[in-house]
């Protein structure tokens, strides 16, 4: 199987396309990248990304946000959460989320994405400045306590194997370039320093002294 796929390979030859992403750079007031959310289930990764991505909205920016929980009704579907299928499913996202950039968009995904080497390989497929970690720091007990769709619960339990922070590891970033602790800040205050970060870098255009933080 594999050395079929390879064989195959070996004919696919890329095809340069006569609209480049400079020139779609041109129609769009924005520098694409990845605003790529890290953390446990139930950090506020979701929460939070949905804040931005209405923000970045309102502000007519274009975007476009991938979600875990979603894309795994859909694309990722027929992937659980073995060591083996994670890898897999963090592998695709970053796959896709390189062609939304490809495409000019903000791309904002929230997923768990618990390994530093998938998440290294996400980063290595985009240009350096276009990918964005963003650490969503809400330590365990927080997150078991607020335990929005009762899975801490039943993980305890046993009632699910392979449960992030209990039963399978959670690889913390070491230097994420946003730094996000959800108890100790309210949604807009963790909003406003992710907006703050894309003024000041020039992903987007505003005052960044709007967002003193
Ligand atoms: S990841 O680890 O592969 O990045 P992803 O973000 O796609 O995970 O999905 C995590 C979501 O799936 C959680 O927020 C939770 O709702 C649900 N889920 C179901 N089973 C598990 C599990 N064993 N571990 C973690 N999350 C799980």
């Amino acid at each position: 199987m594999e050395n079929k796929k390879h064989e195959s390979n070996k004919n696919i030859i890329w095809h340069n396309q006569n609209v480049t992403k400079d020139k779609r750079l041109t129609l769009l007031n924005q520098k694409p990248c990845i605003l790529w959310f890290t953390g446990l289930s139930g950090s506020g990764k979701s929460t939070i990304a949905n804040a931005v991505e209405a923000e970045l909205f309102k502000r007519g920016r274009k975007t476009y946000l991938l979600d875990g929980d979603n894309v795994r009704h859909g694309l990722n579907k027929d992937l659980g959460f073995s060591e083996s299928d994670r890898i897999e499913n963090i592998r695709r996202i970053g796959e896709v989320s390189k062609l939304f950039v490809d495409s000019g968009l903000i791309v904002l995904t929230a997923f768990i994405s618990p390994f530093k080497s998938d998440r290294q390989i996400a980063k290595s497929l985009v240009n350096y400045h276009e990918f964005i970690e963003i650490f969503i720091d809400t330590p365990l007990e927080i997150c078991e306590q607020r335990d929005p769709k009762g899975l801490y619960k039943k993980a305890r339990d046993g009632a699910i194997k392979n449960f992030t922070g209990i039963s399978s590891p959670y690889e913390e970033p070491l230097e994420p370039q946003i730094h996000i602790k959800t108890n100790k800040n309210t949604v807009q205050e963790c909003v406003d320093k992710i907006i703050y970060y894309l003024i000041k870098f020039g992903y987007i255009q505003g005052n960044e002294n709007d967002y003193a933080i």
